[in-house]
């Protein structure tokens, strides 16, 4: 079946408009569930590549210990939006960052704050598994390493519980100095997202990773989103609406590089207060 038509259908399942909130209900950012628990303030951020202006003043207040989900149209701009949180985008030429973001009250742009330090605070997921061409243990291993811890014991049970953190330690025990690239799709992400643990971030961003996983580890990894935002503070892009409802607390819609509303997730899935918000999650466009 043709994949946009299955999206759209999937899509359209189970979700129902309801009539339209009054003005006092919606709200444009996060502020409704948050209150002031908030751990990445997103504030009229413009993001340009060269000239194409591909976020335009984006405010957002994303939930401490909590997932948002960031739903949209390919092309509107989450994964650039992901990428400004972790300063990957520096690596662009000719792109340009206005607004400001904000982690823990801290500002990305502070230069007391290193890049390399930014992104221990700040983990990121791929859409695609990329496990370092290295052994199981050393993918885990790696970030700690890199920041400092030598102790093979203490790197040893880091190891260990980053790896049930993410309920892959029962799998893959017995083969820890194997390489990370015989694991199924599922396991290596699993891994990634050990990895992404092991150095104690604040925030995780994940940018669809379940899009390349079947059903049954897709499961899994929803299951993982539910168990880790106790701890951390999760951002995740997906197209599907059923995951997004399934383990985002609050949901925001993207359009054409603007957030349209953010939101408790069942109040944007059931009583959006924008028309294009309805009509995406309709499936009418998109
Ligand atoms: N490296 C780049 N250089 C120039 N333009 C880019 C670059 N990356 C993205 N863009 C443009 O920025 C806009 C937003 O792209 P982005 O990848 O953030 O969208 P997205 O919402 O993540 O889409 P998808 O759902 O397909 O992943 C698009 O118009 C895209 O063409
Ligand atoms: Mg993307």
């Amino acid at each position: 079946m043709n994949k946009d038509k299955t999206e759209t259908k999937d899509r359209a399942i189970n979700i129902s408009i309801k009539a339209k909130p009054s003005s006092q209900e919606s709200s444009k950012n996060a502020e409704s569930s948050n209150g002031n628990n908030v751990a990445v303030n997103i504030r009229n951020v413009m993001f340009y590549y060269g000239d194409n202006l591909a976020l335009k003043g984006i405010d957002m207040a994303i939930a401490r210990h909590k997932a948002t989900a960031l739903i949209g149209p390919s092309g509107c701009g989450k994964s650039t939006l992901l990428r400004c949180i972790n300063r990957m985008n520096d690596l662009v030429d000719g792109c340009r960052m206005e607004g400001a973001i904000e982690i823990e009250g801290r500002n990305i742009n502070d230069p007391n704050w290193a890049v390399n330090e930014l992104r221990k605070t700040i983990g990121m997921v791929f859409q695609k598994s990329n496990p370092f061409p290295k052994s199981i243990w050393e993918n885990v291993a790696y970030g700690p390493q890199i920041h400092g811890v030598k102790n093979k014991t203490e790197l040893d049970n880091l190891v260990e519980e980053k790896l049930k953190d993410v309920a892959l330690w029962d799998e893959v025990k017995d083969r820890l100095d194997s390489s990370a690239l015989r694991l199924s799709g599922g396991q290596q992400q699993r891994l990634c997202i050990a990895r992404a643990l092991a150095v104690d971030p604040e925030v995780i961003l994940m940018d669809e990773p379940c899009s390349a996983l079947d059903p049954i580890a897709t499961t899994r990894i929803e299951e993982l989103v539910v168990s880790l935002k106790e701890r951390y503070t999760i951002l995740i892009v997906t197209h599907n609406m059923q995951q997004a409802a399934r383990v985002a607390d609050d949901t925001g819609f993207m359009l054409m590089g603007e957030l349209i509303e953010c939101g408790p997730t069942d109040y944007i899935f059931t009583n959006p207060s924008q028309k294009q918000t309805e009509d995406y999650i309709t499936g009418k466009f998109g």
